[in-house]
């Protein structure tokens, strides 16, 4: 049975626009921010305070959070890799961060320059500080379905992985198929194994969808009980690391979708578009929504 409502947790902000090559000029990036808020969406992940080195995209990330207009009732949340980032969001007010760890030691390397064990090492130190100071943590898992440096993943290893997360004081766990490989089957068996560790209620899904298997493997995921759900205005998204994967999931198809089968989000849909329309004339580039690209109405 399907749940009576979700949570959508619109990503495009950090996940949309990491992966852009041309610097976006902030107040392009707090605009967008500010639209996304007025559409309704309750969680907008809004920037990363990751090395600017790493991924210079982000580098504006304390001038965004700063500038964006804070809606009462919506989440800001950063992603933060490591205590220097949590400590930088902190500062520039984050109420929320997210960490992130992977079921692939070779992404994790590639990701974040450390181990599997140093990144949950690291994600201790954030969550011991972030619970003294009374801010929530959400844990991301990448690769769940899938690896570009070690293909196929066991369901085994997500659960243990997201055990430990859980146990060590996220209050959400987000399971991340970083490149979009996976099918429901795939999901299916991948959450089977989760659930008998962590409850339902704290698991989302983050399809990215290159192989546009994103809205089936949501749907699944849906099927199983999971009422939070990532997604990405205008489907962009990518993770600089894990070349050749697409966008996430176009919050406007999974809205659509929610909608045709009676399960509220709060979200407006004409209001979304807009955000949508803005921030891909903005990149001068097509709309992967199909949503937004259909021309036929009801
Ligand atoms: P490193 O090079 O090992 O770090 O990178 P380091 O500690 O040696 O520091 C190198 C330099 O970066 C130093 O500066 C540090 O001060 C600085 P220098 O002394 O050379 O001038 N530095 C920082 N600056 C700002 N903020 C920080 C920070 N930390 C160090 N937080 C590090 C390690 C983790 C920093 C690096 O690997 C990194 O930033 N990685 C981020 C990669 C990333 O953003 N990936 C995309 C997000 S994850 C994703 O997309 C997946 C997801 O969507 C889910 C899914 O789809 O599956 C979430
Ligand atoms: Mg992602």
């Amino acid at each position: 049975t399907f749940p009576k409502r979700v949570k959508i947790v619109e990503v495009c902000p950090r996940d949309g626009l990491q992966n852009e090559k041309n610097i976006i000029p902030t107040p392009t990036k707090i605009k967008l921010i500010d639209m996304l808020s007025e559409a309704g969406l309750p969680v907008i992940e809004a920037t990363s305070f990751v090395s600017p080195k790493w991924v210079p995209q982000m580098a504006d990330h304390a001038e965004v959070l700063k500038g964006i207009r804070k809606f009462p009732g919506i989440n800001y949340p950063v992603l933060t890799p490591n205590f220097k980032g949590y400590q930088a969001a902190v500062a520039a007010g984050a109420k929320e961060v997210a960490i992130f760890g992977a079921v692939s030691e070779l992404f994790t390397r590639k990701n974040i320059n450390c181990s599997i064990d140093e990144s949950l090492q690291q994600s201790y130190e954030i969550l011991k500080a972030a619970q003294a100071a009374s801010i929530p943590v959400r844990g991301y898992i990448s690769c769940v379905l899938g690896c570009p440096y070690e293909g196929k993943i066991s369901p085994a290893k997500v659960a243990e992985v997201a055990k430990k997360l859980y146990s060590m004081g996220c209050y959400e766990i987000s399971l991340g198929d970083t490149i979009g490989v996976g099918t429901p089957g795939i999901m299916r068996d991948m959450l089977s194994a989760v659930m008998h560790e962590v409850p339902v209620a704290a698991l989302a899904v983050h399809c990215h969808d290159t192989y546009g298997q994103a809205l089936a493997n949501t749907l699944m995921a849906l099927q199983m009980g999971v009422s939070v759900v990532d997604s990405s205005v205008a489907g962009l998204g990518g993770c600089p690391y894990a070349q050749g994967a697409s966008g996430n999931l176009a919050t406007e198809d999974l809205v659509y979708m929610l909608t045709g089968l009676g399960i509220h989000t709060g979200v407006n849909l004409q209001k979304l578009l807009e955000a949508g329309a803005f921030i891909c004339q903005a990149l001068n580039r097509k709309t992967s929504s199909k949503v937004a690209q259909a021309t036929c109405k009801l």
